[in-house]
């Protein structure tokens, strides 16, 4: 890919929704005017259609490698618990669905993050290993017959959702509800999943309240009779004598669909696409699967960066970058841009199945909240691949993706794929 400069510095403006239509080419040329010109520049807050927001101060977007990584590893400094991780502050009517760890500092943090992290045991983790072959392999069973799908609902999604479902206990009746749910909780901008005129507030309430009673009465089942589900370990788990109360397992379960399902999908997809778009590098891989599967889906996360921002709100004065700020000022970690940066990655802008060492922060910076299922994604996205190379042999892209209107996640929504069926 080329990056291409459409834009001069000055007409760079990170908070116009328009921004985030262009194609991924001139946003990647605008952020790197951004990294050598102006790399914490700062912009008024976006306008947002509902009236009962309001627009905060405006923001830092920290658009360099360094100073992502720098602010991720201070958390004293750099907070995820004042206002929210969003840029705009959560009202307080959603903190109960979802205010979850990800929006919490230490100690709450750390104690929630204990539970949850307890949970994971060993054995969980091997039964949910069988489990994700058995689903790539019968997502595939769905297709292959077809010579054509929408790689995006047919095949990207279909999976991290049902092994969220599954690491849950959730029933297979529940799945298209979850997925309708958490299109409309990230996809809240696009008019495909909240369309124009409806109250978005109204719809993100009513997706978190739904998704957090369905764990919870799970979670009332799970305590009775308990079962080698994640969500019979939450109810039971126990860190300094204390369980995860109904709200604490209901906004941990939307963090998960949310944070889990969309990018993940996003992953793949972006996948899909840059093996069509660099046939040498699918053929390298292809040839020697194992060997390069490590650096292979760590660049694939680097590429896509399903995650454009996190946010962080400094608790006193400090410096970043150079740039002086105050106690209050909200940050927004671009990973997007630190994924390029020529400061760390030669050749950034080149799709590198061996790229090595790969310090992309897809998952996030070094710090306390460094993404918790990113051993989990990077098997879904090796073991996908494994099925779609073994059985799909030629399987590649059809046409131009269609992609979320979004600043925070780099979605791909539709995009039609093609393959000799079987
Ligand atoms: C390619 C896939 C994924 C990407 C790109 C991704 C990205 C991220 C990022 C950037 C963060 C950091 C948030 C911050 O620093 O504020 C994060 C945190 C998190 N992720 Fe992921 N994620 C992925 C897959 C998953 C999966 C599969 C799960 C669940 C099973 C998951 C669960 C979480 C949770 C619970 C957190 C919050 C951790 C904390 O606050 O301590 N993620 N993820």
């Amino acid at each position: 890919m080329e990056p291409r400069q459409t834009l001069s510095l000055d007409e760079i403006n990170l908070s116009d929704i328009e921004f985030w239509t262009r194609p991924d080419e001139e946003r990647e040329g605008a952020f790197q005017i951004l990294r050598e010109q102006r790399p914490l520049p700062f912009f008024a807050e976006p306008e947002i259609p509902v009236d009962w927001i309001v627009p905060g101060p405006g923001y830092y977007a920290v658009t360099r490698h360094a100073d992502i990584v720098e602010a991720s590893r201070h958390p004293d400094v750099f907070c995820s618990g004042r206002g929210a991780t969003s840029i705009l502050d959560m009202p307080e009517v959603f903190r109960e669905f979802f205010g979850s760890m990800i929006e919490l500092d230490d100690p709450r943090h750390a104690r929630l993050r204990g539970i949850v992290s307890r949970a994971f045991t060993p054995r969980m983790l091997q039964r949910l290993e069988d489990y994700i072959q058995v689903a790539a392999a019968g997502i595939i069973d769905d297709v292959q017959g077809k010579g054509e799908c929408d790689f995006v609902t047919e095949v990207a999604s279909a999976l991290p959702l049902k092994i969220i479902c599954d690491l849950m206990g959730v029933p297979e009746s529940e799945y298209d509800g979850i997925f309708a749910r958490s299109n409309i909780i990230l996809g809240a901008g696009d008019p495909e999943y909240i369309p124009e005129g409806n109250d978005i507030g109204a719809a993100l309430l009513t997706a978190g309240y739904e998704l957090s009673e369905l764990v919870q009465e799970l979670g009332r089942h799970r305590t009775e009779h308990p079962t080698d589900d994640l969500t019979s370990a939450l109810v039971h788990a126990e860190v300094d004598g204390e369980h995860l109360s109904g709200q604490e397992l209901g906004s941990f379960f939307v963090l998960l669909v949310v944070a889990g399902n969309e990018t993940t999908r996003n992953a793949i997809s972006h996948g899909l696409k840059a093996m069509t778009d660099y046939p040498d590098q699918r053929k390298l891989w292809a040839n020697d699967f194992d060997g390069l599967a490590g650096t292979a889906v760590d660049e694939i996360v680097r590429w896509a960066t399903p995650v454009i921002f996190m946010r962080r709100t400094a608790t006193r004065d400090a410096t970043l970058g150079g740039q002086q700020l105050h106690e209050g000022d909200k940050l927004l970690l671009f990973y997007n841009s630190a994924n390029r940066d020529a400061e760390v990655f030669s050749d950034p802008f080149v799709f590198d199945v061996r790229r090595d060492p790969n310090p992309h922060v897809g998952f996030g910076g070094p710090g306390p909240h460094f993404c918790l299922g990113a051993h989990l994604a990077r098997r879904e996205i090796t073991v996908m691949y494994r099925e779609l190379f073994r059985r799909l042999p030629d399987i590649e892209a059809s046409g131009p993706p269609e992609m979320l209107r979004s600043s925070f996640i780099h979605g791909i929504k539709h995009l039609p794929c093609q393959f000799t069926p079987v």
